[in-house]
């Protein structure tokens, strides 16, 4: 499984519930990567979506508390969800928030990180990919200006 995410120059992946800002290249290169596969989120990510489910994707949403969703397959824990895309045929990718980023990065191998270089104020963050030993830097792309804030698209991998 792989990791989608965008974060700040102080590992912020959102605030208030929403995303920390709009970055159509960013937006792009998700839709791009993602198209075709498998992507699971919690609910408050689904939540936060103004259109659901998206579109040519298969959504998985986590909950406790949501039974059904129209356009999701629902599950309550995090096992069942493993045992379920375990004979996916199709790429399956982990597109947060938070909560479900912790949960799920120890079964992942391959994380796709946008760094956006500057400093949101977040109230959720990913961990300090940089800085943590399990994993190593794949790729890196060049700077990219978008929407008036620059950005850079990062592959790491497990070590
Ligand atoms: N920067 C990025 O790339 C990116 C990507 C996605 C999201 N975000 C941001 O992240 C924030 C949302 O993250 P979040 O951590 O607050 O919420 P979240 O991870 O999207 O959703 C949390 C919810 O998922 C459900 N859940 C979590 N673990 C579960 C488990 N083991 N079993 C069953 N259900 C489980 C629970 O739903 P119930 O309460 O219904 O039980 C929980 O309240 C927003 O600001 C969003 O914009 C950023």
């Amino acid at each position: 499984m792989c990791i989608i995410l965008v974060m700040d120059n102080d590992n912020a992946i959102g605030r208030g519930g929403e995303l920390l800002c709009n970055l159509p290249e960013d937006m792009k290169h998700f839709r791009e990567t993602t198209a075709g596969s498998v992507v699971i989120m919690g609910r408050k990510t689904w939540e936060s979506f103004p259109k659901r489910p998206l579109p040519n994707r298969e959504n998985i949403v986590l909950s406790r508390s949501v039974k059904e969703l129209d356009g999701a397959e629902v599950f309550a824990d995090v096992e069942s969800v493993l045992e379920h895309v375990q004979n996916s045929d199709k790429r399956v990718f982990v597109i947060g928030g938070a909560e479900v980023y912790r949960q799920l990065a120890p079964y992942c191998d391959e994380a796709l990180i946008t760094r956006v270089y500057e400093n949101f104020g977040g109230d959720v963050f990913f961990e300090d990919i940089e800085r943590d030993r399990g994993w190593r830097l794949a790729e890196s792309s060049a700077l990219v200006e978008t929407g008036c804030r620059k950005i850079r698209f990062f592959r790491y991998v497990r070590v």
